[in-house]
């Protein structure tokens, strides 16, 4: 049966989800949770961005990475970063002079991707007792957080995203992948809200992105379909929602054309009892072991 609407709830006391949203989660591979986070740690949260975005030179690091290709121009400064904070522009973001077009922050295409273990303030978002809770009854025994993503999505030149899975770049054996996408501002059908497929999460993987050994990345199809896009839901959100995912449900957002940035904050968990391999992209310090969503 196709899902017309996501689930949506009221966020529960303590991260306590409830068997109904636990149900709603496993039929649509999605849940949009009201309120989770408050407008003063969203605030919080924003404001610490933008320090870090003051303190970037984007004139050192002209990386751009492309929402429609998932493709990084130089590789090296995204393959390295699973371990750092770093920051990637838009496509558009340099004219032809040379300059950026717009300010830093209205540049930027995302930071990432270890804000949550790197900075005070992202790890105290990051880490609560509540997404902890959350967590254990989405079924993640032994959660590891993989990564964090700062998005940016500015106002003109946010770019879009074209539909994917995110266990195609955080795999584990057997599939544990999870994403918690916070809404740091409304993000509604102008600003480019995410939509989701709800449902396609119970069928396999379409694709994988592998690291080669020479560190460049190779996404191979595994199942050659066009996604059934007429079946997208949009899930437009308020300041501190939190949208829950599996890491199989496939989604997307479309460009950002309207003169309101669309800032979101994502983390993505995988169980620690699940094989991590080697040729996923993303490579960590060994003196950074994988946390768990406890303070
Ligand atoms: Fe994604």
């Amino acid at each position: 049966m196709q899902i017309k609407t996501l689930p949506e709830f009221d966020a529960p006391a303590g991260g306590q989800l409830t068997d109904n949203m636990l149900a709603a989660f496993n039929e649509a591979g999605v849940i949009i949770l009201k309120g989770w986070a408050s407008e003063e740690a969203c605030d919080r949260l924003r404001a610490r961005a933008g320090e870090l975005v003051d303190a970037f030179d984007p004139t050192e690091v002209r990386h751009v990475f492309s929402t429609l290709t998932q493709e990084q121009i130089d590789d090296s400064y995204f393959n390295e970063s699973g371990d750092k904070i770093r920051f990637f522009l838009e496509d558009d973001a340099f004219g032809a002079d040379g300059e950026l077009r717009a300010s830093k922050e209205n540049s930027l295409n995302k930071m990432g991707h270890a804000m949550h273990d790197l900075d005070p303030e992202f790890d105290a978002f990051s880490h609560t007792q509540e997404l902890a809770e959350a967590a254990r009854r989405l079924g993640l025994n032994d959660p590891g957080v993989i990564q964090s993503m700062y998005i940016f999505k500015p106002p003109h030149i946010g770019g879009e995203v074209i539909c994917h899975q995110d266990s195609t770049f955080i795999y584990t054996e057997p599939e544990t992948c999870i994403g918690f996408w916070f809404a740091l501002e409304d993000a509604t059908l102008e600003n480019g809200c995410m939509h989701f497929i709800p449902g396609l999460h119970k069928e396999p993987l379409r694709q994988r992105h592998y690291r080669q050994d020479d560190g460049t990345f190779k996404t191979v199809t595994l199942v050659d379909e066009p996604w059934p896009e007429e079946r997208k839901v949009p899930a437009p959100a308020q300041k501190g929602d939190l949208v829950i995912f599996d890491g199989r449900t496939p989604h997307l957002s479309s460009a950002n054309h309207s003169d309101k940035s669309r800032h979101a904050y994502t983390l993505h968990a995988i169980d620690r009892s699940a094989h991590y391999p080697a040729e996923n992209w993303l490579h960590r310090s060994l003196d950074m072991p994988l946390r768990g969503f406890a303070p």
